[in-house]
C-alpha cells in the first residue's frame, strides 16, 4: 500500500533530512512537508487545513520554535508555536486517523541528575522553551511517540559544528564551556533512528543521542583536531563565567537511550565518530 508521511518543520536542521530519508523508504510515496505558510502552527484552522489536505498515516512534528533564549522574552509565542501548536497537530492526526512522531529536547530535564536521564525520569524544564516543548509532550497520545533528543547538528541551518569549523578556519583563540555536559545528536543518525521507530510501529518515548557524553569545550577541541587545527586555541570557561544568555543551560542533560536499547534498536555511534564524520562531509561541501 502506497504511504503518505507528512513532516512538519521541513526547512529545519531536522525536517530537511527527514524528508530526504523518508523519500527512500520503500512503500513511502509521498511526503509532504508544508512550509510554514502553508502550515502555520500557531494556527489551529491552518493546521487543520494542512493536514486534511494530504490526510497522511503518519504525521513527524519536527517544527518548533528553537530560539532558547528567544523564548524567555515572549513565553506566549514559545506555547502557542510549541505548545498549542502540538495540540493542533494531534488534533488534527486524530481527524484523519494518522500517527504523530513530536520531536522534544533534553531541556524538558531540570539538568541536576548525576545519571544520565531516562525516558522516564521527572521533568522539571528551567526555561521557557523547555516547560513550552514539555507542553507539546503532554498534548500527544499514548499511541504517538516522543523522540527527546539533544545538541542536534547536521549538514543544514546553523549550528555548532558549522560554527567551530569557521572558527578554525579563522584564526584566533576561543573559550568554550566545560561544565555543561551532554551528547551531540549528528541529524544523520538521527533520522536513520527515527525511520527505524516508524518502520517498526513504535510508540511512547524515546531518548535518541549519539553515545556518549562530553562538553562543549571537548567537543570544540575535537573539531580543531579533526580539521588539524590546533586545539590549544580553544580554552575552557564556566558557565558562570558566560554572559549574554537569557535562557540557563542544563548543567547535566545526558539522555540515556535505556528504550531504544531496551526494545532491541541499534544504538547510534559514539559522538566522536559521528561529529568526524558530519564535519568531513561539511567539508566536502
Ligand atoms: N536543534 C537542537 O539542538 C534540538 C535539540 C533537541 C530537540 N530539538 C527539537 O527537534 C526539532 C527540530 O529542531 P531543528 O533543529 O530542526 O529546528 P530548526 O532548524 O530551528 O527548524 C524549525 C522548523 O520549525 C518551523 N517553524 C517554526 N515556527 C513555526 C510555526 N509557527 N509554524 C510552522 N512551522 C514553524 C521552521 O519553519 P521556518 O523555517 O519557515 O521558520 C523550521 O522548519 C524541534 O522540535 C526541536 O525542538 C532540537
Amino acid at each position: 500500500m502506497a504511504l503518505k508521511v507528512m513532516v512538519t518543520g521541513g526547512s529545519g536542521q531536522v525536517g530537511s533530512e527527514l524528508v530526504t530519508a523518508l523519500l527512500n523508504v520503500e512503500g513511502i510515496d509521498d511526503v509532504y512537508a508544508p512550509s510554514s505558510e502553508e502550515l502555520d502552527l500557531s494556527s489551529r484552522k491552518s493546521v487543520l487545513e494542512a493536514v486534511n489536505l494530504m490526510k497522511p498515516e503518519w504525521i513527524f512534528h519536527a517544527a518548533a520554535w528553537t530560539a532558547v533564549d528567544a523564548c524567555e522574552d515572549d513565553p506566549t509565542r514559545a506555547f502557542a508555536v510549541n505548545g498549542l501548536g502540538t495540540r493542533f497537530v494531534v488534533q488534527a492526526a486524530g481527524m484523519v486517523g494518522a500517527r504523530v512522531c513530536y520531536l522534544s529536547t533534553d531541556y524538558v530535564f531540570d539538568g541536576s541528575s548525576v545519571r544520565p536521564y531516562r525516558e522516564w525520569d521527572p521533568v522539571g524544564p528551567r526555561t521557557v522553551y523547555g516547560a513550552s516543548k514539555l507542553a507539546g509532550e503532554m498534548e500527544v497520545r499514548p499511541e504517538d511517540l516522543i523522540v527527546r533528543t539533544s545538541w542536534v547538528m547536521g549538514e543544514f541551518g546553523q549550528n555548532m559544528a558549522k560554527t567551530l569549523i569557521r572558527l578554525a578556519r579563522s584564526g584566533g583563540v576561543h573559550r568554550f564551556v566545560d561544565d555543561q555536559i551532554g551528547t551531540p545528536t549528528v541529524v544523520s543518525d538521527l533520522v536513520e533512528t527515527l525511520v527505524e521507530l516508524y518502520l517498526g510501529g513504535h510508540s511512547g518515548v524515546f531518548h535518541v543521542s549519539n553515545s556518549g557524553q562530553t562538553s562543549w569545550y571537548a567537543i570544540a577541541r575535537h573539531i580543531f583536531e579533526e580539521l588539524g587545527e590546533d586545539p590549544g586555541r580553544i580554552s575552557p570557561i564556566s558557565t558562570a563565567e558566560l554572559t549574554g544568555f537569557k535562557a540557563p543551560r542544563p548543567r547535566f542533560s545526558v539522555l540515556d537511550n535505556f528504550a531504544l536499547r531496551g526494545s532491541g534498536l541499534k544504538e547510534l555511534p559514539s559522538w566522536q565518530d559521528s561529529v568526524s564524520a558530519l564535519v568531513a562531509k561539511l567539508e566536502a561541501g
